[in-house]
């Protein structure tokens, strides 16, 4: 059977591209799946800390994260569903793999140049730039975490969104150098270091939805504006609010060419991802339902209209779920924590014997 990790920063309900992009196919994986499969599916606090977080908000989105992931179908009988803080040993393989991992590689990342604020061209490790704050260690080395996540479960699969593309190309290459030192297929010890699985990327067709308000970006937690991005829980009011005002062009016609018309390509995408089993492609809503003959005005209320109905019993599932006593959720997502915690401890202890790092009883 495969095993399948994949992660979540708690920034709180998440917005369409998450839920389009990589959480419906986390509930694919899990409802389609085979019996053998296993899941790991983890709210990534420790992520989230990279960057500066109220300690209060930090708290209520992970609920409201957690809330969410329940809300669009994930079952913890069926996934483990874990907040990776309650798995130390992400945190120790953590430092392992910064042990072996590369400066150069990781000043490489996009994700890394952008969150610093960083030119294209700018020399990843000239962290002394006059007049900015200093950059954090903890930012630079996210995706080391990031592939400690993965490695711990000794993922297979990995399905994501495609901005985490180069995290997990660096996974691999992390997790084939750890293999190259430490990895033995067999030997006397009783809990050989067989190495990692060099996990797969798995990207749903909808890999990458842009922003409402400017469809050259990817649609994004951390924009300020919040009518750049739909959230799984907003009402029929605010959807239809939002995409009112989504920016688009002043072609006339409704056609689909995401070069050329972004922002129109936009909202044919989300509609079409919606509800993939409805329409046969992108190109043929736009061609057979609407054409040339349509305006913006009437797509705009077809994509609001599709978009509302589709996410209706997701937020009414999360309301359920927020109502939910704390101590409840909290024993559940312990449930999770121990399940998730009794295969890391026992793939981080093989790694560790295999390196010489002995448990001192
Ligand atoms: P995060 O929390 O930013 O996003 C969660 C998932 O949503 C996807 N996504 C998108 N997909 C399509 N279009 C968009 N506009 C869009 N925005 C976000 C992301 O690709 C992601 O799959 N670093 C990760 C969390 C993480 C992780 C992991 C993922 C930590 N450890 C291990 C996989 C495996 C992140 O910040 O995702």
């Amino acid at each position: 059977g495969k095993i399948i990790f994949s992660g979540i920063q708690p920034t709180g309900v998440p917005h369409l591209g998450n839920y389009l992009g990589a959480l419906r196919q986390w509930v694919k994986l899990q409802d389609e799946g085979h019996p053998k499969d296993r899941r790991f599916y983890s709210i990534v606090d420790l992520h989230a800390i990279t960057v500066p977080q109220d300690p209060q908000l930090l708290v209520q989105r992970t609920r409201e994260t957690y809330a969410s992931l329940i809300a669009i179908g994930l079952d913890p009988n069926k996934s483990v569903i874990f907040a990776q803080q309650d798995v130390l040993e992400h945190t120790q393989l953590m430092w392992i793999l910064s042990c072996h991992a590369s400066m150069g590689y990781l000043g490489r990342m996009t994700q890394w140049k952008s969150k610093a604020g960083m030119a294209d061209n700018a020399d990843p490790l000239e962290t002394s730039a006059p007049n900015k704050p200093a950059l954090k260690l903890g930012l630079f080395s996210y995706p080391v975490l990031q592939a400690a996540d993965i490695l711990l479960y000794n993922a297979t699969h990995v399905p994501v969104g495609e901005d985490q593309a180069q995290h997990l190309e660096f996974t691999r290459e992390l997790g084939n150098s750890i293999n190259h030192l430490y990895a033995k297929p067999s030997g006397p010890s009783r809990v050989p270091f067989k190495g990692f699985f060099l996990p797969q990327t798995i990207h749903s067709p909808a890999k990458r939805i842009m922003s409402l308000q400017d469809p050259t970006k990817k649609m994004s937690k951390s924009d300020p504006d919040e009518r750049s991005r739909i959230l799984i829980t907003d009402s029929r009011d605010e959807i239809n609010l939002k995409i009112k005002h989504a920016l688009t062009d002043s072609v006339p016609g409704v056609s689909y060419d995401r070069d050329s018309r972004p922002g129109v390509s936009n909202l044919i995408d989300i509609m079409y991802y919606m509800d993939e089993s409805k329409y046969g492609s992108p190109e043929e809503i736009a061609a057979d339902m609407f054409g040339k003959d349509f305006s913006l005005k009437v797509l705009k209320e077809q994509v609001a209209t599709t978009v509302a109905d589709g996410l209706e019993p997701i937020r009414e599932r999360y309301n359920e779920q927020m109502a939910r006593s704390l101590e409840d959720v909290d024993a559940e997502m312990g449930r999770g924590a121990s399940m998730a915690k009794g295969t890391a401890a026992m793939n981080l202890q093989r790694l560790k014997a295999a390196m010489g790092i002995r448990q001192h009883k």
